[in-house]
């Protein structure tokens, strides 16, 4: 690591330390104390994962690092303050709950902001990204979660930090998290290292489950066996343990979750209107596409007979398409 760079990760680490302790113990973190007491996120969870509170003043951090001794140039480059055209300066975070976000080895590399208003924009501001921190290389909570991914052999994917401390507090240790960015072939890859199932359990809106579908593509491609969770429209992984438990998140999600093929078919189905016929024709000439790339035959003829059953088409029909499509496409 250079010079630089190790001043860049003791600028984090003291950062860390200091949001951390006026969130936990001042009155200059009362602000965002108190919006997370209101989230449900417990004393034990703000300290595990070192949330911080960012105070809403315009040279904070710029000041704190300086006394510390660090260069204004460095810490501009590491994104901790912004440097104006005029020369001026200002904090990046400010007013701000902050997540400290961790590489693999435990070392924080940059740092996430929720704003603490509900409705003010953006929600989150996130550290650039630098030579230390690449978002399509790194998984939130990757350091905690590596040995009990490993014993379970089964890892839980989230979008975002909140989820992975609702689970963290329901006792769910092997869960990591993209940030809210599309899963990377990198982190695909490096997800393949450690663990054969991956449960993908995305935000039950539109947004999540064109990123849940896109997600499992890449892990299938890297040789993972991929599961996806079904959370209703308006629920995500956090609001729903917050709501009906962990217990409940176990049981009714996690171990409900979908195997590829019906999610593909429950993903379809919304860009389709299926009592319309012709849609509901390229809907199941759709399905049976992917159904020919599935190798197994008793799982080709599980989902022939669900789909022969609720559309009442033969399931030889289907399968004599299917073997067509698998004699075109090898
Ligand atoms: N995100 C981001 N910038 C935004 C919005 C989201 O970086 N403007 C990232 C955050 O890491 C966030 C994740 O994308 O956790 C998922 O986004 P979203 O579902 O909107 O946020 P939640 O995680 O549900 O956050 P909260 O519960 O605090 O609203
Ligand atoms: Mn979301
Ligand atoms: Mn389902
Ligand atoms: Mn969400
Ligand atoms: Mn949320």
């Amino acid at each position: 690591l250079s010079q630089e760079n190790q001043d860049i990760l003791s600028a984090h680490e003291w950062l860390a330390k200091l949001y951390h302790h006026l969130l936990r113990y001042t009155k200059d973190g009362k602000e965002g104390y108190g919006y997370l007491q209101d989230r449900g996120v417990k004393d034990e969870s703000i300290d595990a994962f070192q949330l911080g509170f960012a105070p809403n003043v315009k040279d904070f951090t710029a000041e704190f690092l300086k006394k510390k001794g660090f260069h204004q140039q460095l810490l501009v480059k590491a994104g901790l303050i912004n440097l104006r055209e005029d020369g001026q300066i200002s904090d990046r975070f400010r007013g701000r709950i902050i997540f400290p976000i961790r590489n693999h080895l435990g070392k924080t590399v940059a740092f996430g902001g929720r704003a603490t208003i509900g409705d003010s924009k953006p929600k989150y501001i996130n550290s650039p990204e630098s030579e230390l921190f690449h978002k399509g290389k790194l998984l939130y909570n990757f350091d905690l979660a590596k040995k009990h991914i490993r014993k379970k052999n089964e890892a839980i994917l989230f979008e975002g930090q909140m989820d992975i401390i609702a689970a963290y507090q329901a006792g769910i240790r092997n869960v990591i998290a993209t940030l809210g960015t599309a899963l990377t072939e990198y982190q695909a890859k490096l997800l393949k290292r450690y663990v054969n199932t991956v449960i993908l359990c995305y935000d039950g809106d539109r947004a999540g489950l064109d990123a849940a579908y896109k997600a499992a593509v890449l892990l299938r491609q890297s040789g993972c066996e991929v599961k996806i969770a079904h959370l209703e429209n308006n629920i995500d992984p956090d609001s729903f343990i917050q709501t009906y438990g962990g217990d409940a998140f176990e049981k009714e999600v996690i171990k409900a979750s979908d195997t590829f093929m019906s999610f593909y078919m429950r993903f379809l189905k919304k860009d389709f209107n299926l009592n319309h016929e012709g849609d509901r024709i390229n809907y199941i000439e759709k399905v049976l596409k992917q159904l020919a790339m599935i190798d197994s035959p008793i799982e080709r003829e599980y989902y022939v007979k669900e789909l022969s059953k609720e559309y009442g088409i033969s399931i030889d029909t289907l399968t004599n398409e299917i073997s067509g499509y698998r004699e075109k496409f090898g």
